[in-house]
C-alpha cells in the first residue's frame, strides 16, 4: 500500500478540489491556501467532530464566537505585544531571513534551541559555522526579535493610537468572555469555553503546505477551574486529546506527546501532541496549564474583578485555566495523509482510496445510473430523496468502474447504483468504499441503512 509524499498530497488536493493555492491566478501569496468545495466540507466535518467531542459530550461546556479584532489592551495584558516574537537573523551574503532556532534544530536535531537564550543561539550558530540553507555560506547578522502579530489601522488617520491587531490566537476571546459566560449560563467551576476561529501570524519560515501558514484556524478549549484541580485536569486533557485524534482516525502509533522543557513565563506545564507527517513529527495540539496568569492580567489591565465566588465554601479566587488547543489546518493535513492509500487490485490494477471515517467524508453517497439513458430518471429521483438527509453527488459520466474510482478517491463511503432491478423492483445496489462489497437494498430502506452505518461509526469510535 502506497502512502503520499507532501508534493503528491499538494497535487492530489488540487486535482480533486480540496485545497488550491491562494490567489493562484496572480501567482499566489506565500503561505496562503484556499479550501475548495471538498476541502471545505471535510474541514467543516472536523469542526463538527470537535464540537461533538468537546462541546456536546462534556458537562458545563460552551462554545462562543468572539471577534477577530479586539481592544489592543487585550494584547498588552496577554503579553503578546511585548513578547510574541521569533528570533530572526539575516544571511549577509544572500539576504535570506531565517529563524535562529530552526537553523540550529535543522543543523543538529539534538541541540534543542528551544532551551537556549538569544545569546546562546548566536554563539552556537557562529561556533558551528552553520551554513545558510539557501547559499551555503555562514555570515549572519545579529539575532533580532520580530513580533508575529499582524497590525492594522482602524479609522482614517494612521497613528499608533489607531493600531489594532488581527488576533494571533483565539484564547483571549475566551478569557475576556469568562465572566459573561459564567453569568449567562449560570454555571460553576469547573467549566469550559471553546471557540473555533481564524488566527493570524506573520510567519516568515516556509510552510510545508498548510502546516505553517499566516492565516489558520484554531479550535481552542479553555477549562476554568479551582487551583488544586488544575493538575488532574491537565493530565485529563492530554489523554482526551489522543482519544479525540483516534476518534478522527489518527492511530496511536502516529501520535506522540512532546513535553516542553522550557516553559512560557505564565505556564506551569505544557505538552504538545505531535503527528508523524512525511516531513517528520509536527505539533497538532497543545495542552497548557496557564495557572491564574491570564485572568489576573486581565483584572489588572481592565480594572474589572475576575474573581469567582464559590457559593459552597464562601471563598473568592481567580480561577486557573487549562488550555487545550487544536490546529484545524494541521489536523486536516494529518487526516488526509492518514486516510490516503493506493491499493493493489487484481491483474496489476490499482486504486486510490481516501479511507476517511464516514462522519468526516465530504460526500456520503454517490448516486450512479448504470446507463444514463435508461436509468437516469430513476437515479435522479433517488438522488433527490437522499440529499434531504446527506451530502450526495450524482455522477452519470463515463463507465461505472471509473465512477466508482472517483468516489473512492475523494472518500465517499457509499455508492448507490441504479439499474434494471431499481426500475422493476425498487431495489438498488449499495457498494462499500473500503471492502468494495455490494449488497442489494430496497429504496425504502436506504436512508435508514446509511444513517445507521454512519452513526455506528461515530459511536464505536467515540470513547468517553
Ligand atoms: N492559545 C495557545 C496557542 O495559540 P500555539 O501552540 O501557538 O498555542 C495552537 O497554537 C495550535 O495552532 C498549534 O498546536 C498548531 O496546531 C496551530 N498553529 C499554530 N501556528 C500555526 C501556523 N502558523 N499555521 C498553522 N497552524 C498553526
Amino acid at each position: 500500500m502506497k502512502k503520499l509524499s507532501m508534493e503528491e498530497l499538494v497535487a492530489f488536493c488540487n486535482q480533486y478540489g480540496f485545497i488550491f493555492q491562494g490567489s493562484e491566478i496572480y501567482g499566489g501569496l506565500a503561505n496562503t491556501w484556499d479550501y475548495g468545495p471538498l476541502g471545505t466540507r471535510l474541514k467543516n466535518n472536523i469542526k463538527d467532530a470537535w464540537r461533538y467531542y468537546f462541546i456536546q459530550n462534556r458537562d458545563n461546556s460552551f462554545e462562543i464566537d468572539a471577534d477577530i479584532l479586539m481592544n489592543p489592551t487585550v494584547w498588552e495584558a496577554s503579553g503578546h505585544i511585548s513578547s510574541f516574537s521569533d528570533p530572526l537573523l539575516d544571511c549577509k551574503e544572500c539576504k535570506t531571513r531565517h529563524r535562529a532556532d530552526n537553523l540550529i534544530n535543522d543543523f543538529d536535531s539534538t541541540a534543542n534551541a528551544d532551551a537556549m537564550t538569544q545569546d546562546e543561539m548566536l554563539t552556537f550558530i557562529q561556533d558551528k559555522k552553520i551554513p545558510c540553507p539557501k547559499c551555503g555560506k555562514s555570515n549572519y547578522t545579529d539575532i533580532r526579535q520580530f513580533n508575529l502579530m499582524f497590525a492594522t489601522q482602524r479609522g482614517v488617520t494612521q497613528s499608533s493610537a489607531n493600531t489594532i491587531y488581527l488576533r494571533p490566537e483565539n484564547a483571549q476571546g475566551e478569557y475576556v468572555n469568562y465572566l459573561n459566560v459564567l453569568r449567562t449560563m449560570r454555571t460553576k467551576l469547573p467549566f469550559s469555553i471553546g471557540q473555533i476561529g481564524k488566527a493570524f501570524r506573520n510567519e516568515i519560515t516556509p510552510g510545508n503546505f498548510t502546516f505553517r501558514t499566516i492565516e489558520f484556524e484554531q479550535m481552542e478549549y479553555q477549562t476554568f477551574c479551582k487551583k488544586g484541580n488544575d493538575e488532574e485536569l491537565y493530565d485529563f486533557f492530554k489523554v482526551y486529546g489522543i482519544k479525540f485524534f483516534n476518534f478522527l482516525g489518527l492511530p496511536e502509533e502516529h501520535l506522540r506527546y512532546h513535553d516542553h522543557e522550557k516553559l512560557a513565563h505564565y505556564a506551569k506545564a505544557a505538552c504538545d501532541i505531535d503527528y508523524l507527517f512525511p516531513f517528520g513529527w509536527g505539533e497538532i495540539n497543545g495542552t497548557h496549564n496557564r495557572t491564574d496568569f491570564d485572568l489576573t492580567r486581565h483584572q489588572e489591565f481592565s480594572g474589572k474583578s475576575m474573581e469567582y465566588f464559590d457559593a459552597v465554601t464562601g471563598e473568592k479566587y481567580i480561577p486557573y485555566i487549562i488550555e487545550s488547543t487544536y490546529g484545524l489546518d494541521r489536523i486536516f493535513l494529518a487526516v488526509m495523509f492518514e486516510s490516503f492509500v493506493e491499493e493493489e487490485l487484481e491483474k496489476g490494477d490499482t486504486r486510490q482510496v481516501l479511507k476517511l471515517n464516514p462522519m468526516l467524508a465530504p460526500i456520503k453517497v454517490n448516486v450512479l445510473p448504470l446507463m444514463k439513458n435508461k436509468h437516469g430518471e430513476k437515479a435522479m429521483e433517488v438522488y433527490q430523496m437522499l440529499r434531504k438527509h446527506f451530502m450526495v453527488s450524482y455522477d452519470e459520466a463515463g463507465n461505472i468502474g471509473k465512477r466508482y474510482r472517483r468516489g473512492d478517491a475523494i472518500g465517499t463511503p457509499f455508492a448507490v447504483t441504479i439499474d434494471e432491478n431499481t426500475i422493476n423492483q425498487d431495489v438498488v445496489t449499495l457498494r462499500d468504499r473500503d471492502t468494495m462489497k455490494q449488497i442489494n437494498l430496497p429504496i425504502s430502506e436506504l436512508v435508514e441503512y446509511i444513517k445507521k452505518e454512519i452513526n455506528d461509526c461515530i459511536s464505536s469510535k467515540s470513547e468517553k
